[in-house]
């Protein structure tokens, strides 16, 4: 176990959340819907995403690091809201750190079970399509249906930039999908937590006979499940806290695209930049 300062974890305590960006916000979204009384803690280690094309050594300890943040600020659970980071991290997350861990990987077996034509896709970052984790999930669910993958270089970067309708994230988005739908995938599974924010352009191009699949919502119900399990479900919080936490270089660069992206929950986003520790710590004010 890793010696980080922790504060007694009681039901009160918040749920601590992280992702390289932005994406986790796609699982915070849903997580906050589920779970409407409890404080929420978010990192997103922007200046060091995307995560996709890093080492799994370097993923692993920057999950660490950002785990080891969010216990000392009193999370009574963790949320690793990135397939990349949960492929190369989780196991070393849950020897060191004693708390309820949830990670997440790519739909496949929904995926697999939902499929007409036996023809799946998937979207992902080349660190979880190439990871042992993705072939164990191969191996488990994927034996009677075929799974086209498709890593997704470059569109982490334009999501994180907050170019949900640009030009160049249609294209990237169009030369990465139409392989799949040439393969005859009728199921894509979105196996990267930031690709639920241009869902738009891939349903758009994919068209109603291809159904697509997001993790976040599963994600929540389970986040639910190990907190209930463990008696630290918060059912009585009248005034709960988002409260975001991002490196500094890419302070600014977050709250623009955080606004963009949170517009998209339905509700209105007042991020603030405070320093701290961390430089900018901004509060989600209203949901
Ligand atoms: N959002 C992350 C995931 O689910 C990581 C994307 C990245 O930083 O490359 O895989």
């Amino acid at each position: 176990m890793t010696d980080v300062t922790t504060k007694p974890q009681t039901d009160a305590t918040p749920i601590g959340v992280f992702d390289s960006g932005v994406g986790g916000l796609s699982v915070l979204k849903h997580i906050r819907q589920l779970l409407p009384h409890e404080d929420l803690l978010f990192c997103a280690d922007c200046d060091h995403a995307p995560y996709g094309n890093k080492s799994p050594e370097f993923i692993r300890e920057r999950a660490l690091h950002l785990s080891g943040f969010l216990i000392a600020e009193g999370a009574k659970a963790l949320v690793v809201a990135c397939n990349t980071a949960t492929a190369a991290a989780i196991e070393a997350l849950r020897q060191h750190y004693p708390l309820p861990i949830i990670g997440m990987e790519p739909a496949v077996k929904p995926a697999a079970a939902a499929t007409r034509t036996g023809v799946i896709g998937v979207l992902a970052t080349s660190g979880t399509l190439q990871s042992a984790q993705f072939a164990g999930l191969l191996e488990s669910y994927g034996q009677n249906v075929r799974v086209v993958t498709q890593a997704c270089i470059g569109l982490v970067e334009c999501i994180e930039r907050g170019e949900l309708e640009a030009d160049s994230t249609r294209q990237l988005v169009s030369q990465y999908l139409q392989p799949l739908l040439d393969a005859g995938a009728d199921t894509i599974v979105l196996g990267c937590t930031h690709y639920p924010f241009v869902r738009h352009l891939i349903a758009a191009q994919a068209g109603a006979g291809v159904t697509l699949i997001d993790t976040g919502e599963a994600v929540a119900r389970q986040v639910q499940k190990r907190l209930a399990e463990s008696g630290l479900l918060n059912a009585t919080n009248a005034a709960p806290r988002n409260t975001f936490w991002v490196n500094r270089q890419s302070g600014d660069a977050f709250l623009e695209t955080a606004e963009v992206i949170t517009g998209l929950w339905g509700g209105k986003a007042d991020l603030q930049p405070l320093p701290n520790p961390v430089k900018y710590r901004a509060r989600l004010l209203s949901q």
